[in-house]
Formats: structure tokens, C-alpha cells, sequence
């Protein structure tokens, strides 16, 4: 196929899209930027700018008073956004980054363990690793790693490590932030247990880009980010899950007054509320969960059926047009659809070149050193000509001397 004719098949699925029509939810970018990183940063929603105001408007004119329609966010944006991701109600809470939400889980999974042994991937995303490392330090127990190859690890292998390691907790991200590989939450989950452990789940790179089940996959719990393909907006709350059986048995380490029984009577000791409750810490951030409220409402009205139908879709153009246009990338992601989460990852000893000349030229796709260039394909956000032009201009771009316009850094690494 050459260039015209994937732009016309390109064209062809962009009328047939059914999530084309969500388009129109979402703050607009300036003509002719294709922005393929929405698994960093997803973009804004409508809707979430104008609860942002409203948020402050409510502020202005009611003051403490709006508190009222506030307290309860973590816990309503919660189990809304857990409906996304398999939970029923009352397992799920919104607030506090990422980091601090795994620090937490994790902690409470591993806090009367004696010496606990926290096992995590060596490429895991930088943050899991290091709470994995500081709550087993905290705990006096040890770290341990282990190599996941860009395929991804299969359950009995993930079993054996465990066992192996005699691991308690494993941290490990259910979509690889660099390879975009998936794993099978379920089985994975599942022969851990029977090796002796938890699994921590991380969903940042799949929640509300592919199909997740926590409550029927029998996971204990997880932790994600919600600024990337839910919208929720740069430093967004995340949202830790607990399993409903597990909430009493596990205590959260971070005694702060918003997981306290009853918050309000200013009690002399810290009494942890009850189920999700507990997970509560500090005042959380009422902008920013307005906001994810409104990501999770656009992803909800577009359906994760189709979501993921169009990311597989997205996906295999991708591959085809790499395969044609781009012969000196290698593809890094799996190709098989259901073993691959949102973005696609390529290879190439001038990924930091490449990914500053296309930006330079209207295509936004990041760089993850030393030589990746990471396409986020958002499946509310991002077109099947918007693909065809990005590789089309990377293309370009190592087909001539523009690349002799740029020195090499190492990049972003965020
Ligand atoms: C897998 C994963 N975990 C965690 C984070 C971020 O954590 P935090 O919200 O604490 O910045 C990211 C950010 O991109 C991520 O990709």
C-alpha cells in the first residue's frame, strides 16, 4: 500500500467511526496538530472546563457552605469510575497522586507481614518501583526484582517468580508504560495467590482504554492514574481500588482526618473509617476530581466496547503502515490486540531526533530514552488519518536531512 492509498482506507474508518461524534466533547486543538499523546496527558474535556469553573463559581458565591456538595467526591467519583473498571460500589476512592494511593495499598497488603518481601518488574514504572522499595523498607522487609520481557509475563511464570522470591506483594502495571503490553489480570492474579501473594495491580495505561473486570478477575487490588485516557487533567487524582473482603483485614498507613470514622467530632485518636472510607487522607482536590468525574462521564457515554474495538483498529493501521513506511522502527508493542493496551511503542536509535522533529511539524509523540518513540493512540482523541499523517511525516523526516537539524538529548522522561 503506498501513502495515498492508506490515507483513503485511513479515511474510510474515520467516517465509519462510531466514537467520531465524541470528538466534539473535547476542548479543541489547534488545526493540523495531531496529538498522540494521550497516554501521558489526555486532553480536556468540555464539559470538565466548565465544572472547573462552576467549581469555582460555587466557591465564590457559597463558600464553606459548597463543602457540602464536595465532601463526598473521592467516594462518588469513586464508584463511578469504578464502574468503568469492573468494581461495584464502595471500593473505590479518588484522591492523592498515584504514587501516594500505591504507597498506601501496597503498605496495607504487606503492614502485618513479618519482614515482607515486595516483588516488582526492574522496568516497572520508576514511582512503582520506588514505593515497592520504600514500603518494604519501611516494613523492614526487602525489594526484589525481576525481568519482564516487552511481550509481556505469563501467569505461571509470574507464579514461579513469586515463589522463587517467596514474595509477598507483587507491584506490576497491567499495561507497560514502555512496551504497551498487557498482561491477563485474571490469571495472573489468580496464580499469584496460589503462589502465596497479592498483586497490586498499577491500570493507569489501561483504565478507560481497555476492558478491565477487577471485581470478576478476582483482583485484591489497584491503583491508577486518571489524567491519561480519562481526561481528569494534569496532577488529577488517582484512584486506589480494595476489594470489598479485603477492607477489613487491611489498614492504610497515612492516618490522616478524611479517613477518620467521623470526621467532624475532631476525635482524640485516629478511629479508621469504615470500608473505603479509611483510604480517605487529606482534603482532597475538588477541581480536579470534577474534572475526572467529567472524563469518566465522557468514556462512560462512548462505551469501553467501542473504546476498545477502535484501539485495536487504531493499532493494527499502526503496525501496517510502520511495517510500510518506517522499515528502520522496530515495533516493540505485541501485536495481537487483546495483548496490547493503548499506545504503540517503536524503536529507533534517533527516536529523540524524530520525536523533536515531528514536533516541530504538528505531531506530538513522546520519547522515552533511549530509543523510543511512544504513539499514543487515544481512541477518543486520535483519527486513523491523524496515524496515517504521523508516520507518513516521521517517515519523511528519516527518509531526508532533516533529522541534521537536531543534536541528540535524552528527553522527557515523564
Ligand atoms: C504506570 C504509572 N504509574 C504511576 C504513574 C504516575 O504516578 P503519579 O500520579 O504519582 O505521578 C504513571 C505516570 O505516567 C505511570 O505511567
Amino acid at each position: 500500500m503506498n501513502a495515498d492509498e492508506f490515507r483513503a482506507r485511513a479515511a474510510a474508518l474515520d467516517t465509519a467511526d462510531p466514537l467520531a461524534i465524541h470528538r466534539s466533547a473535547l476542548v479543541p486543538i489547534p488545526p493540523g496538530l495531531v496529538y498522540l499523546d494521550g497516554n501521558s496527558l489526555g486532553r480536556p474535556t468540555a464539559r470538565g472546563r466548565e465544572r472547573a469553573i462552576g467549581v469555582l463559581d460555587d466557591w465564590a458565591t457559597r463558600l464553606v457552605e459548597a463543602w457540602d456538595d464536595w465532601i463526598d467526591l473521592p467516594w462518588v467519583v469513586g464508584d463511578r469510575l469504578g464502574g468503568l473498571i469492573g468494581s461495584a460500589p464502595g471500593q473505590c476512592v479518588v484522591g492523592d497522586s498515584t504514587s501516594v494511593q500505591l504507597y498506601k495499598v501496597v503498605h496495607a497488603v504487606a503492614r502485618n507481614l513479618d519482614r515482607p518481601t515486595v516483588l516488582v518488574p526492574e522496568g516497572e514504572f520508576p514511582t512503582d518501583r520506588y514505593v515497592a522499595a520504600g514500603v518494604a523498607d519501611a516494613l523492614g522487609g526487602r525489594c526484589a526484582t525481576f525481568v519482564v520481557p516487552p511481550g509481556g509475563i505469563a501467569a505461571d511464570e509470574l507464579a514461579d517468580l513469586v515463589r522463587h522470591h517467596r514474595a509477598d506483594v507483587v507491584v506490576i502495571s497491567m499495561v507497560d508504560f514502555r512496551s504497551g503490553a498487557r498482561l491477563d489480570v485474571a490469571e495472573c492474579t489468580t496464580a499469584v495467590r496460589g503462589a502465596g501473594a497479592v498483586v497490586v495491580w498499577d491500570l493507569s495505561h489501561a483504565a478507560g482504554v481497555v476492558p478491565v473486570h477487577l471485581d470478576a478477575w478476582g483482583v485484591d487490588a489497584a491503583v491508577g492514574c486518571t489524567y491519561k485516557y480519562l481526561h481528569g487533567g494534569p496532577g488529577a487524582p488517582a484512584f486506589a481500588y480494595v476489594r470489598a473482603s479485603r477492607q477489613a483485614e487491611w489498614r492504610q498507613p497515612i492516618w490522616g482526618w478524611w479517613g477518620q470514622r467521623d470526621q467532624f467530632a475532631m476525635g482524640d485518636r485516629y478511629d479508621p473509617g469504615i470500608r473505603m472510607r479509611q483510604f480517605g487522607v487529606g482534603t482532597p482536590p475538588v477541581i480536579g476530581l470534577a474534572l475526572v468525574d467529567e472524563g469518566v462521564a465522557l468514556v462512560e457515554s462512548a462505551g469501553i466496547a467501542a473504546i476498545d474495538a477502535k484501539r485495536a483498529a487504531l493499532g493494527a493501521l499502526t503496525f501496517d503502515l510502520v511495517d510500510v513506511r518506517l522499515g528502520s522502527a522496530q515495533v516493540e508493542t505485541p501485536r495481537v490486540a487483546d495483548r496490547r493496551g493503548g499506545h504503540v511503542s517503536l524503536r529507533h536509535p534517533d527516536a529523540s531526533r524524530i520525536s523533536r522533529a515531528g514536533r516541530d511539524r504538528g505531531i506530538v509523540a513522546d520519547f522515552r530514552p533511549p530509543d523510543r518513540l511512544r504513539l499514543g493512540l487515544a481512541p477518543l482523541s486520535t483519527s486513523f488519518v491523524d496515524v496515517v499523517t504521523a508516520v507518513e511525516t516521521f517517515a519523511t523526516i528519516v527518509d531526508s536531512t532533516a533529522l541534521d537539524a537536531y543534536t541528540d538529548s535524552p528527553g522527557r522522561v515523564t
